[in-house]
């Protein structure tokens, strides 16, 4: 099985060498887990060192604020910009279909290979109905898989909820899932991920303690975290 390195530290290592080419990841967590830096370290980590050019599609957080907070961690996307080999899309969720045509001309003008999608719970802000919304997200993972990218999408957990993803829908579109979690501890809080599941592929089944550093995302994959499960 071909596989895509996301090069971040300790996370290749507990998705057995990477994620799946070609497949559609779920990146879920609560609020301020990460989920946005280990998106742009995918990306970066792709132009820079795998030679794949890259799309960060968001349908909240504006260009530059984004990558005003990713060149904090020294990642740089201008000049990538520049070279037309990375492109940063801010799409309004409320017209959803039109996106779909963006993506796809804009990935074939940038020629990616790598896609983010930070985040689908923005759709659930402009269309109320949960049928409708489980239909748009269905809709987007089917585009995503025509388009021949590797590509990870984030959903928000709300605090306090059993679930892996914002409206229970994500999880099934998806071939791999990853969970981070950010729990107390008693006197300290705890970051740490999990593969909850990969498509045709073994993975560790561990909870894995990571840190965000100034230089990104660091999993640790001999290490293993333990929580108080709700
Ligand atoms: N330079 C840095 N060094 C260390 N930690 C940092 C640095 N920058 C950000 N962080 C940590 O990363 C967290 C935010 O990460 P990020 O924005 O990727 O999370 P997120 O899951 O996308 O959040 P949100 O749910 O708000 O979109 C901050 O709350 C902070 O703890
Ligand atoms: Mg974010």
């Amino acid at each position: 099985m071909e596989r895509v390195k996301t090069g971040i530290p300790g996370l290749d290592e507990i998705m057995n060498g990477g994620v799946p080419k070609g497949q559609l990841v779920l990146l879920s967590g609560t609020c301020g887990t990460g989920k946005t830096t280990i998106c742009g370290q995918y990306v970066y980590q792709g132009l820079t060192k795998f030679g794949e050019n890259g799309i960060f599609l968001s349908f909240e957080d504006m260009p530059d604020n984004v990558k005003k907070n990713l060149k904090r961690f020294g990642w740089d996307f201008e000049p990538f910009e520049k070279q037309n080999r990375f492109d940063f899309v801010r799409y309004d969720p409320y017209h959803i279909e039109e996106v779909f045509d963006i993506l796809e001309s804009n990935v074939r003008e940038i020629k990616a290979r790598r896609i983010v999608i930070d985040s689908v719970s923005a759709l659930g802000l402009h269309v109320r109905d949960k049928a409708e919304l489980r239909r748009m997200i269905f809709n987007l993972s089917n585009l995503l898989r025509k388009l021949d990218c590797t590509v990870i999408m984030v959903s928000e957990i709300v605090p306090g909820s059993a679930g892996i993803s914002r409206y229970g829908v994500e999880e099934f579109v998806t071939d791999s899932v990853v969970v981070l979690y950010y729990e107390r501890n008693e006197f300290t809080f705890t970051r740490a991920m999990q593969v909850w599941k990969m498509s045709g592929s073994d993975h560790s089944k561990k909870l894995h303690p990571y840190k965000i550093t100034n230089k990104g995302i660091v999993v640790q994959p001999g290490e293993e975290a333990f929580m108080r499960r709700k």
